[in-house]
C-alpha cells in the first residue's frame, strides 16, 4: 500500500468511526428532554423515575426512551407507571417531531393540554397514542388532526360526554379503546367508516340507546368488537354476520332484545351475549360452526331445546338461566372431546345425564344445577377426569352416588344437594384429596358418615343438613372453615370432643338432631365461631358462656 492509500484508509475507517461512535440526537431533543427531565422530576419527587441517570447522559440511555438503531432521533416515550400527575410536560415533548409512540398508560394524568393537541397533532409518524389508566375526566377533545395514528387507548380514565365527531378523520386508525368510562349517548354511527379499524372496545360505560349501527357491517377488517356493560338495547344486526374478519364479539350485559341472528356465528370464535334479553330459541346452526370456540348466552330468555348440531372443537358452552327445555344432545355431548366449560344450569331441561358425556374427557366444570333432571348419576361420570367443579344441586336425581365420582382426583367442588340421592356416603370420598367443597345437603342419605372423611384434609365446607344420617360422628378435617352442617339428621350421640380441634371454624350447626349430653364447654373457645346452632336437640346441663375473648366478634348462638 504507497502512503497516500494508506492515508485515505486511514481517514475511511476515522469517518466511519465517527459516523458510529458520534451520531447523536439533535441538539433540540436532547434540550427538549432535558426540560422534560427537569419537570418530571420536580413533579414526581421521591418517585423520580430517572434517578439513576444523569440529565447529562444521553437520553437514548434513559428508561421509556427508544431511538432509532444509530441514535440519531427518539421514536419512543413509553412513560407508564412513571407515577406523573402533571400534564405541563406534554407539549414539550410534541417538539420531538420523530416521536411514533406514546405510551403514558398508569400515571395520574388528569387532563391532556391544548397544546398537546395542536402540536402532537403536527407530528406526521405518530402512530401510538396510549392514555390508558389515567384519571383522565371531562370530555373527549378532537384528535382529527393525528391523521396517521393507528392506535389510540383512553380506556380506565374518567371521561364523560358524547363521542361523535372525535374521530372521523382517523382514517388510519386500526385499534381503538375507549372502554371504562362514563361516556354517554350512542355509539357513534361514525366509527363505521373508519374502514381499517381492526379493534373497537367500548365496553364498561353508559353508551345508551338502540341498535349498534348497521354501518358496522361495513368495517370489513374488524377482528374484535367488544360492547359490554353499557345500556344498549334494541336487537343484534344481522350485518355483522357479513364481516369475515370478525373473531370475537361481546355485547354481553346490556338490554338487547329481539332474537339471535342466524349467521352471527359463521365467522366468529367467540360470541358473548350473556346478560341481555334476547328470546326465541337458539338457531339450529348456531352452535355447529367449525371457527366457533366459545360462545356465553347465559342470562337471557332463551326458550326451546339445545340444537343437537354442536361443533366437535368447541371449548365453552355457556347456556344457564334462561328457559331452555327438552334433554340434554347426548349424541352430540359425545363428540366434544375438547370441551372444558360446560354450563347448562338454570333451565328447564328434563330427562338424563346422557352416558356420553363420558366422552367429554377435557371437561373442567361442568355445571347442570336447578334443572328438572331425573334419573341416576352415570357412573361413566368417573371418566371426566379433569373435572375441577361438578355442580348437580336442586334437580331430581335419584340412587346412590357412584362410587366412581370419587376417581375424579382433581375435583374441588362438588355440589349434590337438593335431590333425592339415597344410599351411603362412599368411604372412598377420602380419594378426593383436592376436595375444598363438599354439599351433599337435602337427599336422603343414611348410614354413617365415613370415618375417611377426615383424610380430605383441604375441606372448608362439609354440608350433610336435611338427610337420615346416623351413627357416630368421625375426626373432621381440621381444615374445615366455612361451615360444618349436620343439622336435620339422626344423630343420637354425645357432641364429640374432636370438634374442639377446628380451630379454624366459622359456621356450626348441629340442630335438629338427637344430639345429647352436656353441651361441651369447648365450644364457647372456639375463636373463629360466628354462627353456632344446636337447637332442637336433647341436650342437658348449663349452657355455658363464652369467654370474653371469644366474645370479641359478633356472634349468633341458637341452642
Ligand atoms: C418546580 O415546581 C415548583 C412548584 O411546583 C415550580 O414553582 C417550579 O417552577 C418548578 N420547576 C420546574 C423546573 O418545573
Ligand atoms: C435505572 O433504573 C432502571 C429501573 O428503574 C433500570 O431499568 C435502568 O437500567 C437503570 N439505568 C441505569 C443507567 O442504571
Ligand atoms: C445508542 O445509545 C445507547 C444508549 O446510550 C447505547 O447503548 C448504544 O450503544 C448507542 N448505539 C449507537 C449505534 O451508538
Ligand atoms: C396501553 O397500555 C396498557 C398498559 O401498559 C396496555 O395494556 C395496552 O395494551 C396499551 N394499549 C395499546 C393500544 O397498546
Ligand atoms: C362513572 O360515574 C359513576 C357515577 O355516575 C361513578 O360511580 C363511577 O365511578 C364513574 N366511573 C368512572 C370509570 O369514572
Ligand atoms: C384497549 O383495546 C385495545 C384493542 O383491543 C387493546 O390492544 C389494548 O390492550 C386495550 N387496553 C387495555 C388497557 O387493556
Ligand atoms: C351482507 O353482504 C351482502 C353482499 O355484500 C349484502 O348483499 C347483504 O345485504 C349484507 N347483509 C347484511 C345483513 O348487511
Ligand atoms: C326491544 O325493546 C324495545 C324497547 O326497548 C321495544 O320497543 C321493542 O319492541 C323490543 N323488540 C323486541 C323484538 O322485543
Ligand atoms: C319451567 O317450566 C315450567 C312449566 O313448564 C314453568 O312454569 C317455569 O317458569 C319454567 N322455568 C323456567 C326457568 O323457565
Ligand atoms: C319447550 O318449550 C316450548 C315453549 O317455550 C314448548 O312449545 C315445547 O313444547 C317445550 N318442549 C318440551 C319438550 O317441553
Ligand atoms: C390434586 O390435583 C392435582 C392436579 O390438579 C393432582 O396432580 C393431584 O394428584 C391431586 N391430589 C390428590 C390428592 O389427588
Ligand atoms: C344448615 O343446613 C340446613 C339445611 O341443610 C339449612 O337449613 C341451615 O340454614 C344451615 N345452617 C346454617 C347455619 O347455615
Amino acid at each position: 500500500m504507497n502512503r497516500y492509500a494508506k492515508i485515505a484508509f486511514t481517514l475511511l475507517i476515522f469517518l466511519i468511526y465517527i459516523q458510529l461512535g458520534f451520531s447523536q440526537l439533535p441538539s433540540e431533543q436532547i434540550s427538549t428532554m432535558s426540560r422534560v427531565y427537569e419537570i418530571i422530576k420536580n413533579e414526581t419527587g421521591t418517585q423520580f423515575i430517572w434517578n439513576n441517570v444523569s440529565k447529562d447522559s444521553s437520553p437514548c440511555s434513559w428508561k421509556g426512551v427508544r431511538c432509532t438503531p444509530d441514535n440519531s432521533s427518539i421514536i419512543k416515550l413509553s412513560f407508564s407507571l412513571f407515577s406523573i400527575s402533571g400534564s405541563e410536560f406534554l407539549p414539550f415533548i410534541c417538539q420531538i417531531d420523530t416521536l411514533e409512540f406514546i405510551d403514558l398508560s398508569y400515571n395520574y394524568l388528569s387532563s391532556i393540554p391544548g397544546g398537546f393537541i395542536t402540536d402532537c397533532g403536527e407530528i406526521s409518524g405518530l402512530k401510538l397514542l396510549n392514555f390508558s389508566v389515567n384519571r383522565l375526566v371531562g370530555s373527549l377533545p378532537n384528535f382529527n388532526r393525528f391523521r396517521m395514528l393507528d392506535h389510540l387507548d383512553f380506556s380506565q380514565n374518567s371521561l364523560t360526554g358524547e363521542i361523535d365527531s372525535q374521530f372521523l378523520e382517523l382514517d388510519s386508525l386500526k385499534s381503538l379503546n375507549l372502554s371504562q368510562n362514563n361516556f354517554t349517548g350512542a355509539i357513534p354511527i361514525n366509527l363505521g367508516k373508519l374502514y381499517l379499524l381492526e379493534e373497537l372496545q367500548l365496553s364498561f360505560n353508559q353508551f345508551t340507546g338502540g341498535l349498534i349501527p348497521d354501518e358496522f357491517g361495513g368495517l370489513s377488517k374488524l377482528k374484535i368488537l367488544i360492547l359490554s356493560i353499557n345500556d344498549l338495547s334494541g336487537g343484534i344486526p344481522n350485518s355483522l354476520s357479513n364481516i369475515s374478519t370478525l373473531l370475537r364479539f361481546a355485547a354481553n350485559q346490556n338490554k338487547f332484545n329481539g332474537t339471535i341472528p342466524p349467521g352471527i356465528t359463521s365467522h366468529l370464535r367467540n360470541l358473548d351475549l350473556s346478560y341481555n334479553s334476547l328470546t326465541g330459541t337458539i338457531p339450529s346452526d348456531l352452535l355447529a360452526r367449525t371457527n366457533l370456540q366459545s360462545i356465553d348466552l347465559s342470562y337471557n330468555k332463551l326458550e326451546g331445546s339445545i340444537p343437537e348440531n354442536i361443533h366437535t372443537r368447541l371449548f365453552r358452552l355457556r347456556l344457564g338461566g334462561n328457559s331452555l327445555n327438552g334433554t340434554l344432545p347426548g349424541e352430540s355431548l359425545g363428540s366434544l372431546g375438547e370441551l372444558t366449560y360446560l354450563e347448562l344450569d338454570n333451565n328447564n331441561l328434563t330427562g338424563s345425564i346422557p352416558p356420553e358425556i363420558s366422552k367429554c374427557t377435557n371437561l373442567a366444570l361442568l355445571n347442570l344445577a336447578r334443572n328438572g333432571l331425573t334419573g341416576p348419576l352415570p357412573t361413566s361420570l368417573g371418566n371426566l377426569a379433569n373435572l375441577q367443579v361438578l355442580n348437580l344441586q336442586l334437580n331430581r336425581f335419584v340412587g346412590e352416588i357412584p362410587t366412581q365420582i370419587t376417581m375424579l382426583h382433581r375435583l374441588q367442588r362438588l355440589k349434590l344437594s337438593w335431590n333425592s340421592l339415597s344410599g351411603s356416603i362412599p368411604d372412598s370420598f377420602s380419594n378426593l384429596g383436592n376436595l375444598t367443597n363438599l354439599d351433599l345437603q337435602g337427599n336422603h342419605l343414611r348410614g354413617s358418615i365415613p370415618d375417611s372423611i377426615g383424610y380430605l384434609d383441604i375441606l372448608l365446607e362439609l354440608q350433610l343438613g336435611k338427610n337420615q344420617l346416623s351413627g357416630h360422628i368421625p375426626a373432621m378435617p381440621q381444615s374445615l372453615q366455612i361451615a360444618l352442617n349436620l343439622s336435620y339428621n339422626l344423630f343420637e350421640v354425645d357432641i364429640p370432643i374432636s370438634l374442639s380441634r377446628l380451630t379454624s371454624l366459622e359456621v356450626l350447626d348441629l340442630s335438629n338432631n338427637r344430639f345429647s349430653g352436656e353441651i361441651p364447654k369447648f365450644l364457647m373457645q372456639m375463636q373463629t365461631l360466628t354462627r353456632l346452632v344446636l337447637t332442637n336437640n336433647q341436650l342437658s346441663g348449663v349452657v355455658p358462656q363464652f369467654e370474653n375473648s371469644v366474645m370479641s366478634k359478633q356472634k349468633e348462638i341458637r341452642i
